[in-house]
């Protein structure tokens, strides 16, 4: 049976969510599943603005056909070809054989890449700016190359002021019944989940998202339409203030962040005492992580969000702790930028994290190291002890300096 939602009189959501899926992309976990938002434009002429993944096909076609109501669909719109939103061209160009599926010429090169279709004379191409009549609306296309993929464009609805915006704006977590931002408290249930979504998938892709958005910086907009998670229809300046931090790669809040590796206690025990003391000197809203059981997806969406980041880790066959040399590895894969950090090493015989952790950093753009690097041999005694107070105050100073 259909399950849809209007967005207005002539446009309707037609997407649905997965919970049955362990990991997005194979990759990263989402206990709250997933939504692939799909949109349906009725008019002279009927467009459908991208499609979802496989896993939903059964309840998306039911949907498009509710909402059709037994009208044809003339044209497909796709504007991100990854198979979480395209899985489904071929099942539409077989039941709509007048569907004409529009994309620039990256788009139709990867649909050949991805499916064995026939698609002569089926594919109207764009270029940037392009329009497309349907009636009363109008779309048109600007281009938003690696956002997250190159062929990617966002699709604007100019009589309604509606942008579709592909994966930009988007998050995990199915939808529940609710689907506009106005039906939810999304800083409470969405804003970490969009912000894991956004920096682990297009994080590395900053200065590209900050193009789309002085591109986008002229339009009037009164929706935007993402291909995951909630619609916007209000409050769009908190949404792009987002987005404007994390593709800046500036931290949306002045905190600390304490990551460990741990593998007897302590190395946790060094993090739990700054901490505390820390917290003792007046710092709110600390958080600490063990590495080892907290996804490095989490661990990334928090270093977007805090500007002091603490990275504590034994040493490990002479190098770093397995678990901190991958969230490193994640960190400048992802372009993070412009952050603090304080170092804490572990090692019974041969100390070295630190020295190769702070290396890793120097290959990062503008990442301070402050001093002093506390070193631990085998568990905390008076002289770490005293460095983790000296520590604490170069923190605490730094904080204050960044305020
Ligand atoms: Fe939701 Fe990049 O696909």
């Amino acid at each position: 049976m259909h399950c849809t939602r209007k967005l207005t009189d002539s446009i309707h959501w037609v997407g649905g969510s997965d919970r049955r899926l362990a990991l997005f992309e194979n990759l990263f976990p989402i206990p709250r599943g997933v939504a692939y938002n799909s949109y349906l434009i009725l008019d002279e002429k009927t467009a459908l603005i991208d499609t979802v993944d496989s896993s939903i096909t059964r309840q998306f076609l039911e949907n498009l056909f509710h909402a059709l109501n037994g009208r044809d669909l003339d044209y497909l719109v796709v504007n991100h070809m990854e198979p979480d939103h395209c899985a489904n061209i071929e099942e539409l160009m077989i039941r709509y054989p007048a569907l004409k599926v529009v994309g620039n010429a990256k788009t139709l090169a990867y649909i050949r890449q991805f499916y064995d279709m026939d698609l002569e004379g089926r594919t109207l191409t764009v270029v940037e700016n392009d329009t497309i009549s349907l009636g009363c609306h109008t779309l048109r296309f600007y281009f938003a190359p690696m956002i997250h993929w190159p062929e990617v464009m966002m699709t604007y609805e100019e009589s309604e002021k509606i942008l579709f915006s592909a994966d930009a704006f988007g998050s995990f977590g199915a939808l529940n019944g609710n689907l506009f931002n106005d039906e939810v408290d999304f800083d409470r249930d969405w804003l970490a989940d969009a912000r894991r979504y956004y920096s682990n998938i297009v994080g590395k892709y900053g200065p590209q998202v900050q193009t789309a958005l002085k591109k986008l910086s002229g339009l009037e907009i009164q929706m935007v339409c993402p291909l995951h998670g909630p619609v916007w229809r209000s409050n769009l300046d908190y949404l792009l203030d987002k987005y404007a931090h994390w593709s800046s790669y500036e931290p949306e809040e002045h905190t600390v962040a304490l990551f460990y590796g741990s593998m007897y206690g302590d190395t946790e025990n060094a993090v739990n005492i700054l901490a505390a003391s820390l917290a003792e000197s007046g710092v709110k809203n600390i958080m600490t992580y063990d590495i080892s059981s907290t996804h490095v997806s989490t661990l990334i969406a928090e270093a977007f969000r805090c500007s002091h980041l603490v990275l504590a880790a034994p040493t490990y066959n002479n190098g770093i702790y397995p678990a901190m040399l991958n969230l490193l590895h994640d960190m400048k894969a992802l372009n993070l930028q412009n952050r603090t950090f304080a170092l804490i090493e572990n090692g019974s015989w041969a100390p070295s994290s630190a020295k190769q952790m702070k290396a890793l950093l120097g290959e990062m753009k503008n990442m301070q190291v402050l001093e002093p690097v506390v070193t631990i041999k085998s568990a905390v005694k008076e002289d770490s002890l005293s460095a983790l107070t000296e520590l604490k105050e170069q923190i605490l100073a730094s904080l204050s300096d960044s305020h």
